[in-house]
């Protein structure tokens, strides 16, 4: 049993946290956000892939509790007496550029508290590099101690996957490293304590790369599945019976599908830390990685036009459009970077009056502030769904009932291939 700190309670790090504490560790989760503090040590969870009953069980045994981090340097808020350190930070972008001052904040605050003996990880998403030469230099300036003869420095990327039920954080193989081949076991023996399965590469740049590199890998397919559904539409062909057909290939095929953008805090990020990387290092473009951030960025306007198309011989001029599904993903309420808010933008921009709907989004608030549009509560189907001109459907929740929708609405642009095409309902 370790004692184990883990910086940064969101996506990443409240499901770690909890998993820990579940293992038998004795967990304590720091953040700058002191609402969500509030709610945790209520027993309340803001992330699907953590259930209240589950945070309420560690709370209750007492294996986890949270504290506000200080945002500001130097001040110990809490007393942070660690055996393992892990850092999940958001690693966002400023001006089209990796944004480390909040990994570099957390680092600071772990620093401050480190002690001879322990081991730090870092999850955060970033550029291959960051942990050995900028987190190790934090590390040391902030306790005086030296990596990997005083404390042990590791690299473990997530791969979670809000939502997704059946590959887990314990189930998902975890890709870890370190600077050294002790902190390397160190890193080993804290996460086969909580994951089923762990993939050791040489250094900690490897395991960055690694994540980077899937990231990419999806952003680069999407993007080609996102660029020949253009094609497709154009030459008359539907897409999802060539993907479907494409599908039965056993081998050297790998199923995506297009949508109607990419959003979420890694793909339209991580792939940009690389490309900055490559940039500024090696002076040159990653080409593939960048024409593909290109043509998803291009998807929401590609949907609103298409919209336009089928609302013919008006446009979207005065006609009413439903978006069904705003967060990013199904089964998710995530709203960051979401492509629906582009495509809200470009529906409005052409003159439509819009109203969304989302049974997993909880916080509208901004989302009303930032982009005008009407939410409709609405769980199977949107009540008055026959009012509108035309239903999109955007992100496809499960809660939706599509056979319900493609019945009474007029007419529906399904980006997500959930309804079968008929007269009132295109695919994308
Ligand atoms: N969400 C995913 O699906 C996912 C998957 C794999 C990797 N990642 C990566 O993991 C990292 C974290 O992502 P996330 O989705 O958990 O982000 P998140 O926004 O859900 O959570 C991050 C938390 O860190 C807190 N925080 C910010 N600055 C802090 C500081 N200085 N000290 C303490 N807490 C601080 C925030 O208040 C927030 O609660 C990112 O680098 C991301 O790219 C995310």
């Amino acid at each position: 049993m370790s004692r184990v700190l883990v910086v940064g309670l969101g996506y990443v790090g409240l499901p770690l946290a909890v998993r820990a504490a579940e293992a038998g560790h004795s967990v304590i989760g720091v953040d700058t956000d002191v609402a969500k503090v509030a709610s945790l040590n209520g027993g309340h969870s803001p992330v699907e892939d953590v259930s209240d009953i589950r945070l309420l069980g560690v709370l209750a045994r007492g294996s986890f509790r949270s504290a506000r981090a200080r945002e500001n340097r130097g001040a110990r808020y809490v007393a942070l007496d660690f055996d393992v350190g892990v850092v999940a930070v958001p690693t966002p972008l400023r001006d089209g550029e990796p944004d480390l001052r909040a990994l570099e904040a957390a680092t600071t605050l772990v620093g401050q508290h480190l002690l001879p003996g322990r081991l730090v990880v870092i999850e955060s998403t970033t550029y291959p590099g960051t942990t050995e030469r900028l987190m190790g230099a934090i590390l040391e300036k902030e306790s005086g101690l030296r990596v990997g003869t005083d404390f042990w420095l590791g690299y473990s990327p997530e791969r979670i996957d809000p939502g997704n039920r059946v590959h887990t954080l314990v189930n998902t193989p975890k890709v870890i490293s370190a600077t050294t081949p002790e902190g390397l076991r160190a890193v080993r023996t804290f996460y086969d304590s909580i994951v089923d399965t762990t993939v050791s590469v040489s250094s900690p740049a490897t395991a960055e790369f690694t994540k980077v590199f899937e990231n990419v890998f999806s952003q680069v397919n999407i993007a080609l599945v996102n660029e020949l559904a253009t094609v497709a539409h154009e030459i008359g062909v539907n897409i999802w019976e060539v993907i479907d057909a494409a599908t039965t290939k056993p081998h050297g095929f790998l199923r995506h599908t297009p949508g109607p953008g990419v959003g979420g805090h890694c793909l339209p990020v991580d792939p940009a830390y690389l490309s900055w990387l490559v940039r500024t290092e090696l002076g040159r473009g990653l080409r593939l990685s960048d024409t593909a951030q290109e043509i998803n960025d291009a998807m929401p306007a590609y949907v609103a036009e298409r919209a336009a198309g089928l609302l013919e011989p008006t446009g979207l001029a005065g006609a009413r459009v439903l978006v069904l599904g705003v967060a990013y993903k199904k089964g998710t309420g995530d709203l960051r970077e979401t492509p629906a808010r582009p495509l809200v933008a470009a529906l409005r921009a052409g003159g439509a009056a819009v109203d969304v709907s989302d049974p997993h989004v909880t916080d509208w608030e901004s989302w009303i502030r930032s982009t005008g549009t009407g939410v409709i509560d609405g769980e199977e189907v949107v009540p008055g769904i026959d009012q509108y001109d035309l239903a999109i459907v955007c992100t496809d929740h499960d809660e939706f009932d599509y056979r319900k929708i493609s019945r009474q609405a007029r007419r529906v642009l399904d980006c997500r291939n959930r309804i079968a095409p008929g007269p009132r309902v295109c695919a994308l």
